[in-house]
């Protein structure tokens, strides 16, 4: 008997952005996820539209807004473009939905029933930290593209997928003193346990600091690092994105792969920019992470990043800013070996040069 909300995993992502059409294109070419499903004008919607990518089991959907006073408009308004709803996969929406309300979680909206030819689901969804909200989508019953009110999105343009398989994990930023009020939601609310805490003393450079928690769910398929800003000699990117994002948010979701050589040459090839790492860090990772399987010359030629834990190495790379404010960006991370962390031991290396790009030296 699980201690925690039964949750399948993560049944997607939904950005809310400024022009869901284009940001679909990106999506596809530089991605390279494919068009599952849309819903919009042609479908009987007047405030929003919305695009459904996939790759493998990640399911992303892009929504824009038609009319100025649409939910969707304002949102984007204030915060631009990034991550509204994280929604989890699970068997029964209804009862996780009365379970974590009556432990404190704040609705969003009540359990609802949508059904066409295909199926009937049930959604309902809470909110979480910031603007950003848990749809809980139940499915089991339902055998079309993807939900009820999508139809089928068929485009000839289908560019060949880069080897992205799932969601990792999903980081929110939070507010200053706030990390462990919002580690105790998902506690509380959720039964997640707390996997890994390190303060500002492990994540401190000359120009940023963080404090992070990591929680999860009991078959770690759910994982939710939170990080605070703590005080450094310049101002905290945490800090930053809260500026940029005018509140707490997700500041980052990491899909994996199994061969990551493969995925961040193909990403690169399309375009896609990733955070600097200067030459100098590959001169002592051996030192720090030991002897791995992987061509040493060819992670340094793509700029990947290694850390290790008791379990295993991981690799893994962060992209730039997907959009014009310095708030969202994906990870790119392949596990090995078991390998259960984030890359602490890449901090130190991630943060100095992401802020020599942020400080607009275009690196
Ligand atoms: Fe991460």
């Amino acid at each position: 008997m699980s201690k925690s909300l039964p949750i399948n995993g993560t049944a997607y992502v939904e950005f809310y952005v400024g022009n869901a059409k284009q940001a679909a294109h990106y999506y596809q070419s530089a991605f390279g996820f494919q068009p599952l499903a849309y819903a919009g004008l042609e479908t009987g919607l007047k405030d929003r539209t919305s695009y459904v990518l996939k790759q493998d089991k990640i399911i992303f959907i892009l929504t824009a807004g038609l009319m100025p006073d649409s939910e969707v408009t304002t949102h984007q308004k204030t915060h631009g473009d990034g991550v509204k709803v994280i929604a989890l996969s699970v068997d029964d929406a209804e009862k996780s939905f009365n379970d974590t309300v009556s432990k404190g979680a704040k609705p969003h909206f009540e359990p609802k029933h949508e059904s066409d030819a295909d199926g009937e689901v049930v959604l309902s969804a809470i909110k979480t930290y910031g603007e950003t909200i848990h749809v809980f989508v139940e499915n089991k019953n339902y055998n079309g593209t993807f939900l009820p009110g999508y139809i089928k999105w068929d485009p000839d343009y289908k560019p060949e997928n880069t080897g992205l398989l799932y969601v990792d994990h999903i980081v929110g930023n939070v507010g200053w003193g706030e990390m462990d009020k919002v580690a105790d939601f998902y506690k509380n609310v959720m039964g997640f346990s707390q996997l890994i805490s390190f303060d500002d003393k492990d994540i401190s450079t000359e120009y940023t600091a963080l404090q992070s928690k990591v929680v999860a769910n009991d078959n770690l398929r759910i994982k939710f690092p939170i990080n605070e800003p703590a005080k450094g000699k310049k101002k905290s990117q945490i800090e930053e994105y809260l500026d940029f994002y005018i509140g707490p948010g997700p500041q980052h979701v990491a899909l994996a792969t199994e061969d990551i050589i493969k995925t961040i040459t193909a990403l690169r090839d399309r375009g896609v920019d990733f955070l600097h790492v200067p030459d100098e860090y590959y001169e002592t990772v051996t030192e720090r992470v030991g002897e791995i399987a992987e061509d040493m010359d060819e992670l340094q030629k793509l700029k990947i990043l290694i850390d290790n834990d008791e379990n295993g190495y991981l690799l893994q790379l962060f992209t730039k800013p997907v959009q014009d404010r310095p708030t969202f960006f994906f990870e790119i991370i392949d596990r090995k070996g078991g390998a259960q962390s984030f890359g602490k031991g890449n901090f130190q290396a991630l943060f100095d040069p992401f802020r020599r790009y942020r400080v607009g030296t275009g690196q």
